[in-house]
């Protein structure tokens, strides 16, 4: 089963409006053409009016790091789907470890939030992924099956389409940031046991086509050995994705 890569920029809590648009002018000339993969853009939400606009007519998606599970409410400081979709995002990440670390994000949580993207017909970009204890102690598997069982409760009733939507991102967080790469052979082994939790979820068929990119320390010069794993669908990229050459480099892997 071949599956289209994603190669996706999560740029965090970084870049004015300025810097963002800057980005975009530079990076949309140097992949323009480039086909072979999606590409997505994932700015902080008060940035979404500029880059959606630069990027628009170009095949470069943007969406959100983050979204709330409600529709709308008494909730300061959150971003609504609707808010997402009136603006033109496409796409949201969903669990981010980030989120999850410092925003008490549960499987829970995150299991609400894929039902209101997947309402809404936002692309979900789920984010699951192990710390290093877990690692250490042998429970990679089991932490890992529990995030995706956690994630996709209720979500095997829905249409099909909906759930031909959904993509993970296995993102290991001794690995994100700190430089320290799962080598590829670490991160297909992941791969391969979400992918047969999905299986057990969601069924075989939902399983052999759902892309799982990697994420955690992803580089020009990683890229190309992650890419060549079968398992890896694309990559979720934090710190190198926040120039556009070294963006570029890794979309055109
Ligand atoms: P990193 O971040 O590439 O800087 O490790 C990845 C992520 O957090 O999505």
């Amino acid at each position: 089963m071949s599956r289209k890569a994603l190669i996706a920029a999560n740029w965090k809590m970084y870049k004015t409006p300025a810097e963002a648009q800057a980005f975009v002018d530079a990076f949309l000339p140097m992949v323009q053409g480039h086909t072979r993969d999606e590409i997505a853009l994932f700015p902080s939400p008060v940035l979404l009016p500029t880059v959606i606009p630069a990027c628009k007519g170009s095949h470069v998606a943007v969406g959100a790091q983050n979204i709330h599970f409600a529709e709308e409410g008494a909730y300061t400081g959150e971003t609504s789907i609707g808010q997402l979709e009136a603006v033109g995002g496409t796409h949201t990440l969903i669990g981010h470890s980030e989120r999850r670390q410092y925003f008490a994000e549960t499987d829970e949580i995150v299991n609400k939030k894929l039902h209101t993207a997947l309402k809404h017909g936002i692309v979900p970009i789920v984010c699951i992924g192990e710390v290093l204890e877990e690692r250490e102690a042998g429970k990679t598997a089991s932490v890992l099956k529990t995030q995706a069982s956690g994630a996709f409760a209720g979500i095997a009733s829905l249409a099909p389409q909906a759930i031909a939507s959904i993509v993970i991102a296995y993102e290991p967080v001794w690995a994100i940031g700190t430089g320290r790469t799962a080598t590829p052979e670490i991160a297909a082994d992941a791969h391969r046991i979400i992918r047969a939790e999905v299986e057990k979820l969601l069924g075989a068929n939902v399983a052999a086509a759902m892309r799982i990119l990697y994420g955690g320390s992803v580089k020009p010069d990683n890229i190309a050995k992650l890419m060549a794993e079968e398992e890896i669908d694309g990559a979720l990229v934090g710190g190198a994705s926040l120039k556009p050459d070294s963006f570029t480099a890794i979309v055109k892997y």
